[in-house]
Formats: structure tokens, sequence, C-alpha cells
């Protein structure tokens, strides 16, 4: 029975590019979803930015552009990754779109409706200056138990010690740099806590559709008593807020988190509603599909984002009936360290994907290794440099690509492409028919580690027989040329078998092994495993080996005439080779475009006063060779401000104006500092004029 399954990865956000996490999990779901293809179901797999939520909107504001501007630039960046990695989305969206927000709302109006929202008054720090309420990461100060500085508004890293934002002491806002006061204002809330959600979640979680330790985690949550209760859901923040307005509540958004999920829903419209479903054979609806009984919706996502999949995900689905659907599986995956090294959400690990790709690394090697270590429990997955020759070059090419390559050779010579069999074959079909039911049932339950095992063993025994019998002294025999076709016939059509097994991890492999070795009109489908080729082409390259120095290309320092978005760190080379000298630490890594995006200038300082009331605080006015610019500078402890007068410094002039408690502090000049007092203001060499450029 062909199985219709809605398949989707975690949606990620749209305010920078790609590290290898999300690749990984793209990795993990398009192997899942390429094996459905191969055995006959139909899926529909899909993703989309998240755009939404004060991190996006504040990071567009720093650089001077729209949200909108933001989102489309990432937007741009993500098919060199998908097409890169062979990642087969059947659509890419994005939550800032007019399907999300007609749904958003629907879902929103239907809790409503169900008496499931709320609203009530709630007790913020708010930043006066920045005119916004804060994210707890936008606030810091010092710890209330240890008075560790510029500590978070969560949890000390000093001491450890947890709390709130509000039992900071000298709490500031890291927008504004401004003492945040607190103000409290209505926000809507889903009542999670409604016997009826809790009910329904505990079926929901005793189904045996989570992985146990994920089931147990949110078990663990729902049981929680006293300070561990489950809470209601904050889904509400004002304005300015970068979302999705809530009906009939001016200045109120969505959370960006009651949107995020709900974009999974608003890709799959926007890829019915494109006519593109219908083309691949889909004849429902976008609500037909989605509410009909025998359609599976399956997630795939990181085990840090359980809480909103496992609670409030399939709450919100249920209590709004249909056409939504309760998810029918969230697969929960592990994070990817590499050399043993964790990697941070937002700088990724050492292993940047698109260095990755620009170095001409094979897309099939990553796909194959991660493929060898996932399995189907909540486990983070090593990259290690070393392992990943090693596999690549042994298994993948050493075992598998040479049979081909070997047999091929005496085929082609001997037989001009001709395969045949001698004796029986009815018992390797029906081994080989066992074998792709056994890797298909690893694939199913997502234990890829466990299916590549199983088809190396397949690779050393075919291995085994070809050289046990001994073509190469064959061929040398005219009298046993039948011998020879069908030891070469044999292990071809065990290559044959292994490509079947393999497709799902190496797609572009497979895709040429059938259609110009095999000479196929299609791609391979499951069944194709236990059918004889009778023919082949002479073999064309497939794969090469990895070289090891690939992978010290990897981990260099990224040098400037790559184009990388995020920073390559060195860690994963620095326990490849002996750690040398200790370096002393450095900021990130940056290329050469992400330099040229800041735009220093030779300025003037015509004006120089002290502000009132600012201890700190010089108001500079500086010329930029014809404009001027305000700026305030902290450098008073340093400098007199008549003594600056008439000098020459450097100044970002493409700095997003800042809205300061004295005014607007259009740019930003430099100054030298180390861990003392001294203050050292830039000056270029004799000669430069206001307005230069620095580069
Ligand atoms: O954690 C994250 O990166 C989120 N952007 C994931 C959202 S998944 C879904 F809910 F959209
Ligand atoms: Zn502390």
């Amino acid at each position: 029975m062909t199985r219709h399954l809605f398949v989707t990865t975690a949606l990620p956000y749209a305010n920078g590019a790609f590290h290898v996490g999300h690749i990984m999990e793209y990795i993990q779901a398009d192997i899942w979803v390429r094996f459905q293809r191969m055995r006959g179901n139909r899926v529909h797999f899909v993703c989309a930015d998240d755009a939404h939520g004060a991190p996006i909107m504040l990071k567009a504001e720093s650089e001077g552009i729209s949200p909108e501007m933001l989102v489309a630039r990432i937007a741009a960046e993500r098919p060199q990754y998908l097409n890169g990695f062979h990642i087969s989305f059947d659509n890419w969206y994005s939550t800032h779109s007019p399907e999300n927000e007609l749904l958003s709302q629907d879902i929103y109006r239907r809790l409503e409706r169900e008496g499931l929202i709320y609203r009530k008054p709630v007790e913020q720090f708010y930043d006066s200056v920045k005119g916004m309420f804060l994210p707890d990461r936008y606030i810091k100060g010092e710890c209330p138990n240890c008075g560790a500085k510029d500590q978070y508004g969560d949890a000390c890293e000093v001491c450890s010690s947890v709390y709130a934002p509000t039992d900071l002491k000298n709490p500031y806002s890291t927008i504004s740099g401004s003492a945040p006061v607190l103000r409290t204002s209505d926000h809507y809330f889903f009542k999670l806590s409604d016997p009826r959600c809790t009910a329904f979640l505990q079926d929901w979680i005793s189904r045996d559709r989570l992985q146990s330790q994920v089931a147990n985690k949110a078990r663990e949550w729902l049981d929680g008593e006293g300070d561990r209760a489950l809470g209601d859901w904050d889904i509400s923040r004002d304005a300015p807020y970068f979302g999705i307005p809530i009906p009939d509540a001016p200045g109120k958004y969505f959370y960006v988190w009651l949107d995020a999920p709900v974009g999974y829903l608003a890709s799959l419209k926007n890829y019915f509603e494109s006519g593109r479903a219908a083309a691949a054979g889909e004849a429902r609806g976008f609500e037909d599909f989605l509410s009909a009984p025998d359609t599976e919706q399956i997630h795939f996502i990181g085990k840090d984002i359980i809480y909103f999949h496992t609670l409030f995900w399939p709450a919100m689905m249920k209590f709004a009936g249909a056409p939504y659907r309760i998810p029918d599986s969230v697969h929960v995956h592990g994070f990817i360290t590499v050399s043993g090294e964790k990697m941070s959400k937002s700088r990724g690990t050492g292993l940047s994907p698109l260095r990755y790709l620009e170095l001409s690394m094979n897309a099939e090697w990553l796909r194959y290794y991660i493929a060898a270590k996932l399995n189907a429990n909540v486990e983070d997955v090593d990259f290690n440099p070393d392992d990943f020759v090693a596999r690549v070059n042994s298994d993948l090419v050493g075992k598998y690509v040479n049979i081909a390559s070997r047999a091929a050779n005496f085929i082609t010579r001997h037989f001009e492409g001709r395969l045949a069999y001698a004796g029986g074959t009815a018992a390797m079909l029906a081994e080989s028919a066992q074998a792709a039911e056994a890797a298909a049932a690893s694939y199913e339950a997502r234990e890829f580690g466990k299916a590549i095992r199983d088809v190396m063993a397949i690779a050393d025994s075919i291995n085994h027989a070809f050289d046990a019998n001994q073509p190469w002294l064959l061929a040398k025999d005219p009298g046993r040329r039948a011998e020879l076709q069908d030891v070469c016939s044999r292990a071809l059509y065990g290559f044959k078998l292994l490509t079947v097994l393999l497709a799902p991890v190496l797609p572009d492999v497979a895709r040429r092994v059938a259609r110009e070795f095999f000479g196929l009109d299609r791609d391979f489908a499951w069944q194709d495993a236990a059918v004889l080729p009778e023919s082949v082409a002479p073999y064309a390259h497939l794969l090469t080996r990895v070289d090891p120095k690939q992978l010290d290309a990897l981990f260099e320092p990224a040098t400037a005439s790559t184009s990388e978005p995020t920073p390559a760190a060195p860690a994963a080379k620095a326990s490849r080779a002996a750690a040398k000298s200790e370096a002393p630490a450095q900021a990130a890594l940056i290329s050469i475009d992400d330099f040229s995006k800041v735009d220093l200038r030779v300025a003037r300082i015509v004006q120089a006063e002290a502000v009132d009331g600012a201890e700190k605080l010089i108001r500079l006015t500086l010329d930029l060779g014809g404009e001027r610019r305000t700026v305030f500078a902290g450098i008073k402890s340093a400098y007199a401000p008549e003594s600056l007068v008439n000098r020459l410094t450097v100044m970002v002039a493409n700095l997003a104006p800042r809205k300061m408690k004295f005014g607007i502090s259009e740019g930003m000049v430099l100054a030298a500092s180390g861990d003392g007092s001294g203050l050292y203001l830039l000056a270029p060499d004799s000669g430069a004029e206001p307005g230069m450029k620095i580069r």
C-alpha cells in the first residue's frame, strides 16, 4: 500500500548561513525521504526559513536594512547548499508569507473558540531608549549570587546559578546600554495546563510514536509538579516585533515559536497551491491531503527543540481541529560535534558546509559518512577527519566502487558489455531480496549506520568471491570464458544490488550507475535490487578517494579568497595534527566579504564637546569630506574635548544610527584599548584626507 507522507525538517532561522548541524539534519531526512520514494511511497518533503522574531528584526536594523531584505538575502543563499548536498526538498518557503499569516491566525482563532486562549498582564524589562520590551537574551547585569559582571538574564556563567532577569543587579539593555525599567503589558497565553490538553498529550506521547528518550522527556515535563508544573505558554510579543499580527489585538504579534511550526503547513500549502504537488501526481488539494486519515505527518528535528514539538505543536494541532492534523511522528536527532568539540547554535562547528563545497569535496562523501554514523537514538554524531578519510576511502571507494571498475573491465574487453550467468541464479536473487528487505527495515527505522554496515558486509563478500575465482587467470584461458563471464556478471549484479541499497545515501552515484552504467531510462527503485542486469557500459569513473590534504584545507582558517559566510574555527585541525603552540584567544574568523561590509572612513573631528549628564561621553562632529556626522564616543576618560578638534581619526560610516539618551549617534570612532584603563584614538598617517576609504 502506498504511504502518503508529509515530511519536514526544522525551519532554520533566517539570520545566518547554514551550519553543518542543519546540513546533517537535512541529510538524515533526505535519506529517509529518498528511501520512501524508492519504495513507491508518495512524499511531500518541505522546509522554509523561520523569518520572524526579535533577533532577526534587530540584526536587520543593525545592518540598516529591513527584516524582509535580510530574510531575502539569506533565502538566496539556501539553494547552493541544498543543491550542493543533494537535498531533495519539494518546496523551500518562508514563515513570512501570506499562507503562514492566514494559517497562524486561523489556528489561533480556533484555539480561542476552544477557550484555550486568555490574556493577562505580564511585567517585563523594557528598554525605554530603544522603545521595546527586552527578550531575556538582550539583558545583562551582575549575578545576584556571586556578583560577576555582564551575566545574561537567565544564568550566571561564573557560578552557574539560575535566576530570572529581574533578579540581576544593575541590569542593562545590551541594545542601548540603558538601564531597563519594569513595565507591564497584556500578553496572550495558550492554556497548555488545561486538563483537556494535558490529557491529550499524555495519550499522544504514550502511543509509541516517539523515540523512548523523547517520550520520557515529554512525560517528565507533563508530570512536573510545583515549580516544574507545566505552565501556560506566552504566545504574544509587543510591537516593535517582526512577526504576524494577532487578530483583534492591535500592537500584539505572535511569538515566533507560534508561527514557526505553522510554517511547515504554509510551505506545504504553497507547494500544493503552486500546482507542483499536482504536477508530481498528487490529485488532492492541500486541505484534503492534510486531513486524510492515511496521511502521515513527520517532523525531523534536533534534540534542542523537543519541547516545542512534543507539547505545544501537537496540542495546537489537536485543538485547532480538522483539517489540521496531529503530527504522526517526531524524529529527533542529536547534535554534530567535530573531533569531539561541541558546536554553538549560532556559530556552528569548525566544519563549514560552504567551504566543504567550495573545496569541491564530494557531497556524497559527507552523506555517506553521516549515514554510517547515524542511528535512531538521540545521540550526538562526531565528525572525525581521520575516520572520515578511512571510511570513504576504504569502504566506499575501496570496497564498493572497485567492484564495478574491476569486473566491468573484463566484461567490456571480452564480452562487449554482455552479462551472462552460468548455473542457477535463484539462490543469489533470493538472498539479495532478503538483504534488500533487511536494509529497508534499517532505513525505515532510521538505523542508517546498521544499513551501511550490512551493505559493506555484502560488498566484502562480493569482493571475496570475485578474488577467490581469480578472474585475471580465467581471462588467460580461452576455455574458461563462460566462467569468467559468470564471475564478473555476478560481481556486477552484486554491484547493482549495493547501488540500489546505497541510493538513498548516494543519489548522484546511483543515478549515474542506473542510467549510464546499466542503461536504464530512470533512476533505481527498490525492487531493482533483485533484478539481474543484462549488460553494462564500459566503466566510467564514479567516485574519487578523499585526499587527506582536503581535510586540512577544510579546517584551515578561511582565506581571503573564500566567500565564507560562517567562521571556520581551526578546532578540528588542531586535534588532527598534534597541537602545536597555544595561540592567543582570537575573535571568530571572518572572510574578506564580511570585512568589506564595514565602511571605514577617515574623518576630521571638527567639533568636540562634553555631554551634560554623561560622564564618559564626548559629542563629536565629524567631517567625512563634505558630509557631517554626529557621533557620541565614550572617550572622555582619555581626552579633553578641545584637544581633539582638527584631528583626523577613523570612523565606521555605515553603522546603523543609534538613538541615545542625548541624541542620535551616526557612527563610531575607533580606539585601541587593552586590559588597563588607557584608550587610544586611531589616526591615519599624514596625507590622508577626510572621506578616504580604509581597506
Ligand atoms: O531552533 C530553531 O532553529 C528554530 N528556528 C526551529 C523552528 S522549527 C519549526 F517549528 F519551525
Ligand atoms: Zn554568579
